[in-house]
């Protein structure tokens, strides 16, 4: 078997076999096969897509490329939420908590921003001393513990993805439906989960921008599932403008704890609580969503999700008094407002450029090998429907110098398209795909 033939084959819309598929990825894990070989099937599979089998074998063949967790020792459930990325998506930092404190155990292994959106692991480590690199061993035993772990993926959990990303990234080939499944899937089922609720985000800031290409990945991360025994959810959720209001890293730590305390903007707790109950419904804690919905309430009402979260936070090194007081958290050397250039309504708000901004202004990453700054980012105070007037604020930007913030600036131009006839808010949550 050779590279070069399965590479033509796949060009000229031949058929792999599960063999194939398997040699080729455990060729290319090994750097056997070489990047720009791998580059010409990706860009081959970008074209012609995969058949159901040949996206079966691609998954397993990652999922078996380096070690699968094994936590048949934990005797609770194990449920894990994953979104699809946006911007001001900080979900996962008041739902895991929430979620363990209604006796559900939550392996969540988040990622770090790319682009224009942001990552769980970054908001996080904003938080002084947190580590997110735990070893297989304190990762189970934080779980067992607290029910509960907050980590980044470890360096020898589906291996070929880490290369196949940057490969991806780099040659134009991300936004593909089964090259996107798989390699979410992967990295879930080496979780070794009982149930896995997906938030696949579709809009402006999403890398699905149509619907119904959003339902065709949600189908096909269920059907993965499915097939392999893990009950999984998944829900189209609008990523047309950002989630909340903060996007940049402290600033968001800080919107999700105020969720935890029983705060926090409309459209993110909505969302949380929506979320929340099909972990519950899934890990069999909850018959319905009104009860789940209930217990999610006690949990946050009575303080125990955010003492679910300080006590994570310090089993993994971090200092649970910036948990308790989020004041402690970084902040903006400067802040500047950002006005509305006339009166009007907010038609749209735009998530892509909002999430640009907030890269430019030091709170995300061009490139992967990018450094972040935690204390910087935007607090968006005008959002779909609501009415402005000219030379209000729009955002307040958080900035550290003036380049960053010229340059946010000038791509916050296009953000906010602004209406003389009031403009609905379109819903946040879209539908429901299930096996
Ligand atoms: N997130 C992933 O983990 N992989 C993708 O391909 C896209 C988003």
């Amino acid at each position: 078997m050779t590279a070069v033939e399965l590479i033509e084959r796949k060009r000229d819309g031949g058929v792999l076999k599960a063999d194939e598929i398997g040699w080729l990825i455990a060729a290319y894990t090994q750097g056997e096969v070489t990047d720009y070989q791998m580059a010409a099937m990706l860009m081959a599979i970008f074209i012609r897509g995969l058949s159901g089998d040949e996206l079966d074998a691609w998954t397993e063949a990652m999922l078996h490329s380096g070690d699968v967790l094994d936590l048949s020792r934990l005797s609770s459930v194990k449920v894990d939420k994953h979104s699809t990325g946006g911007v001001g998506d900080k979900v996962s930092i008041p739902l895991a908590p929430m979620v363990a404190a209604c006796g559900v155990a939550v392996p969540m292994m988040s990622g770090r921003g790319l682009g224009h959106t942001g990552g769980t692991l970054d908001k996080l480590e904003t938080i002084p001393g947190f580590t997110s690199g735990l070893d297989p061993t304190t990762f189970v035993s934080v779980l067992e513990k607290h029910g509960l772990v907050l980590a980044g993926q470890s360096e020898t959990l589906v291996p070929a993805d880490r290369k196949l990303y940057a490969l991806r990234d780099a040659t134009g080939t991300v936004p593909s439906i089964p090259l996107i499944a798989s390699s979410i899937m992967s990295k879930k089922l080496a979780e070794d989960l009982d149930g896995l609720v997906l938030d696949v985000k579709v809009g402006r800031g999403a890398f699905m921008k149509q619907r119904e290409d959003a339902r065709r990945l949600a189908e096909t991360m269920v059907e993965i599932g499915h097939a392999r025994g893990v009950e999984v959810v998944a829900v189209l959720t609008s990523m047309d403008q950002p989630l909340g209001r903060e996007v940049g890293n402290a600033n968001e730590l800080r919107e999700s704890i105020d969720v935890l305390a029983g705060g926090g903007p409309d459209d993110l707790v909505e969302l949380v609580y929506h979320l929340g109950s099909l972990m519950l419904m899934l890990g069999g804690a909850a018959r319905d969503a009104r009860e789940a919905r209930n217990l999610l309430q006690k949990a946050v009402q009575s303080g125990r999700a955010l003492e679910r979260f300080v006590r994570v936070v310090e089993a993994q090194g971090g200092d649970p008094d910036a948990v308790t007081d989020p004041s402690r958290l970084p902040r903006p050397e400067r802040t500047v407002e950002f006005p509305a250039p006339r009166s009007g309504y907010v038609t749209s708000c735009d998530a892509e450029a909002v999430g640009i901004a907030a890269m430019r202004l030091g709170a995300g990453r061009r490139r992967k090998e990018d450094s972040i700054d935690p204390t910087v980012g935007i607090t968006v105070l005008a959002k779909e429907g609501d009415r402005v007037e000219e030379g209000e604020p729009l955002a307040i930007l958080g900035y550290r110098d003036e380049s960053g913030l010229d340059q946010a600036r000038s791509v916050l131009q296009r953000a906010w398209s602004i209406s003389s006839l009031p403009a609905s808010r379109q819903p946040l949550i879209i539908e429901e795909v299930r096996a």
